[in-house]
């Protein structure tokens, strides 16, 4: 019988789809908790300069109104000693996908369903157990290992998460837990990621770090979280992130929460903090001025997709994909005339639980052709850095 309504599922056609998604989630929670020789997971960069490379990550999650596919096929790569910014409005993905480099997605309804995130860690020498493997006078063996975070079970997360990859919250209030003074908190990590790390070892780590993000000490350690200003506390949260000497640091809106004046001082210390730590940092946020003024590299993401990406130059000299022009557009400057409206992109991001089989922009783009509506855009190269998906640049790609 013809449906009435062919927007609307029958009731039948929805239990099948819950049916369906259970059974998925059964099998990816079971590989999550599987247990296996790291041989399974441990696997090589695709090139050697790069500490991250997330290829064609797929994170969903599997809801009673459908499924959102809220990282849909996404890939970039972060460079040693690099800062790469990742930018797009609210919703986008930019938050799911660095909750998947942590292995932070909530399960069963969240689950990476398909793609690699290969991490160049450096890591203990194992054996066969999975035990670190200690040399005659005691000390741990240490080896550069590269692993397949996607791949990994979630018991052996540890070895990566917090010591080798630290998070920077938005909201450091959430992040912090509020009965433990900031000492104990901070010395904690060490206590956790250094063997054999005393009391007192662990509290002059936690001095140092916090003189490092610009704190005197003596002034927060026996304090706890609320009796310290947001920017303070945003600052312990870096010292803490620092306190592992992590090789890469994903800082999610790191300023977005506090006042503008506090901003800037953050920004300056995490700049700070590049030129002092050897390692990359992962910066989140929908402010162009900070990818401008922090970033090497940048990521555009659009609807749980990269729609563009390349060096800082390219992204703001060059852009190409109609989305990152109107979004330069639509960053505030400073202008004589202050009743300059702000440019804003009309339309909205298409419903994420039923995404169009064409270009995700089309119903926001001005420069739309015929071809828009055909099949979703390629990844076009349009400089050994920087690539676009947008059927505009096809006739490059063809050309070489
Ligand atoms: N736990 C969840 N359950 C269902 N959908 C989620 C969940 N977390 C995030 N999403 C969806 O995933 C998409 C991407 O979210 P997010 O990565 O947080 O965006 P942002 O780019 O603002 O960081 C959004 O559509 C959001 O609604
Ligand atoms: S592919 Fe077409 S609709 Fe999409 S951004 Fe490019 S020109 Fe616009
Ligand atoms: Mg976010």
């Amino acid at each position: 019988m013809e449906k009435k309504n062919k927007n609307y599922l029958t009731g039948k056609e929805i239990r099948a789809i819950a049916k369906e998604n259970a059974q998925i989630m059964r099998r990816l929670e079971a590989f999550k908790n599987r247990i296996c020789d790291e041989s399974e997971f441990v696997t090589t960069m695709h090139d050697d300069a790069n500490i991250l490379e997330i290829e064609d990550l797929h994170t969903y999650f599997f809801t009673e109104q459908g499924t959102v596919k809220a990282v849909n096929g996404v890939s970039y790569n972060v460079p040693k000693n690099s800062v790469v910014g990742i930018v797009g409005e609210s919703g986008c993905g930019k938050s799911v996908t660095s909750m998947s480099v942590m292995r932070l997605i909530q399960g069963p309804t969240g689950q990476i369903v398909d793609g690699s995130i290969r991490f160049k860690a450096y890591d203990y020498q194992r054996d066969e157990d999975g035990e670190p493997v200690a040399d005659e006078n005691g000390e741990y063996r240490m080896e550069e290992k590269v692993y397949d975070i996607a791949q990994m079970p979630i018991h052996e997360i540890h070895r990566i998460r917090g010591k080798q990859i630290a998070m920077i919250f938005q909201e450091p209030m959430t992040s912090l837990n509020p009965v433990f003074t900031i000492g104990e908190q901070l010395d904690e990590v060490t206590l956790i990621h250094v063997p054999d790390a005393t009391k007192e070892m662990a509290k002059e780590k936690s001095c140092e770090m916090l003189r490092l993000v610009g704190i005197i000490p003596e002034n927060v350690y026996d304090r706890f979280p609320h009796e310290l200003s947001g920017g303070m506390r945003q600052r312990v949260m870096i010292a803490m992130a620092l306190a592992a000497e992590p090789r890469l640091i994903i800082a999610d809106e790191p300023t977005t929460a506090l006042d503008v004046t506090i901003q800037a001082q953050i920004l300056d210390l995490l700049q700070d903090i590049k030129k002092k730590i050897d390692g990359s940092i992962l910066l989140i946020t929908h402010d162009l001025g900070v990818i401008a003024e922090m970033a090497d590299y940048v990521v555009v993401m659009y609807a749980g997709k990269v729609i563009e990406k390349g060096t800082v130059f390219e992204i703001f000299q060059d852009p190409r994909h109609p989305y990152t022009i109107g979004l330069q557009k639509s960053k505030p400057t400073m202008t004589l005339d202050d009743s300059a409206e702000l440019y804003n992109i009309p339309g909205n991001v298409p419903n994420p639980v039923n995404m169009p089989t064409h270009c995700y922009f089309k119903e926001r783009c001005a420069k739309c052709t015929a071809k828009c509506s055909g099949e979703y855009p390629g990844m076009v190269q349009v400089s050994p850095t920087h690539f676009v998906a947008c059927h505009l640049y096809d006739e490059e790609n063809a050309n070489g």
